[in-house]
């Protein structure tokens, strides 16, 4: 039911670990599930995301999804790094079954919430970034 891809980085996650005196650090769950991911971003002067880490308390999609998403926001910019959606994670890891799509939602939120509070230490606003919430439960509802 799970693809190779989700296998392969559920398996051997990337990017696993925390990043010392990370520029932005942001932690979400779900309530529901009860799971939670925490996303390190090392950001450079030129806004360029030079190292993604993350620590995931979760199932195995989201370990797989914190894995692909830190893959993906990793060389991009803080704008770029906005059009790293759980949609755009899930179609780099060859989908994920419908029950597991929320946890992909974790991924796009962490990613929200380490930019945040990156803008908000550097006194910035990052254009279409909105706050992030700390339970992504909220998200589904809407
Ligand atoms: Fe909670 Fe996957 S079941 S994130």
């Amino acid at each position: 039911m799970y693809s190779e891809k989700v296998m392969d980085h559920f398996s051997n996650p990337r990017n696993v670990g925390e990043i010392e005196n990370p520029s932005g650090v942001g932690t979400v769950g779900n309530a529901k599930c009860g799971d939670i991911m925490r996303m390190y971003l090392d950001i450079d002067d030129n806004g360029v995301i030079r190292e993604a880490k993350f620590k995931t308390f979760g199932c195995g999609a989201a370990v797989a999804t914190s894995s692909m998403a830190t893959e993906l926001v990793k060389g991009k910019t803080v704008q770029e790094a906005l059009q790293v959606t759980n949609k755009a994670v899930m179609e780099a890891l060859d989908g994920l079954p419908p029950l597991k799509v929320h946890c992909s939602l974790l991924a796009e939120e962490a990613i929200h919430a380490a930019l945040w509070d990156y803008a908000k230490k550097n006194g910035i606003v990052i254009e279409g970034l909105k706050e992030p919430v700390d339970d992504i439960e909220e998200l589904e509802e809407e």
